[in-house]
């Protein structure tokens, strides 16, 4: 998506030789008329597949997946970070490590609201090394619901997530693909 390719370049921000930040129109301030495009963008992709919710992660997945959401024009269900394990018969939980942030923490789902029938677009900000997908994927799969793509806005390809995701036999459409960051400059695959 030339668009967001462009506002990364403009906007985001390089921290090290990994990070990018992107506070000014995706993580922190955002820029409403790029996710409605960006959610046009998904609802394209994902339009033939039958999707009846899709799912998203606290906190900066919830931007571009409301929007996906809006223009499929089914609910969306976001997934809560939990610090602690919830005991009850209520809750799903899986846990998942954020490699980038070096963190635990305990995703965390209702078990009313994916149903066994579902047929679920996972949207997200980043990928990097796909283990919040893959804990998305594990809470999809305890309710025997069925996980057809994953829409992310910022993939890091030169890290390994999009190979763990494909390995896994999942479907992974990438608006924006980093190949590399060097010499202060990102680079995009194609
Ligand atoms: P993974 O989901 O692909 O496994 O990646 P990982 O655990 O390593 O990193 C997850 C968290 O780090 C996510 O935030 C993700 O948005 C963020 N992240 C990864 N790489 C970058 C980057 O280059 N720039 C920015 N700005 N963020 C990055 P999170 O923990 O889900 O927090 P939130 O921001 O959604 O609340």
């Amino acid at each position: 998506m030339e668009e967001l390719k462009r506002t990364i370049k403009e906007k985001g921000k390089i921290v090290g030789t990994e990070i990018i930040k992107v506070d000014s129109f995706l993580n922190h301030q955002v820029d409403v008329e790029l996710m409605d495009k960006i959610g046009i963008e998904f609802a394209n992709k994902f339009r033939d597949k039958n999707i009846t919710k899709v799912i998203t992660i606290e906190s900066s997945g919830i931007a571009p997946a409301t929007m996906t959401a809006f223009h499929l024009k089914v609910p969306l269900l976001i997934l809560k970070k939990s610090t602690s394990r919830i005991l009850n018969d209520n809750t799903l939980q899986t846990k998942v490590h954020s490699f980038t942030k070096n963190i635990d923490y305990e995703l965390t789902v209702s078990k009313e609201y994916i149903k066994e029938d579902d047929r679920i677009l996972f949207i997200d900000d980043f990928l990097a090394n796909g283990a919040a997908a893959l804990g998305a994927k594990q809470l999809i799969d305890m309710k025997k619901a069925e996980l057809i793509g994953i829409g992310i806005v910022i993939e890091k390809s030169f890290q390994d997530g999009r190979k763990k995701l494909e390995d896994g036999g999942l479907d992974v459409y990438s608006l924006a693909r980093i190949s590399k960051i060097e010499n202060g400059e990102i680079c995009f695959k194609d």
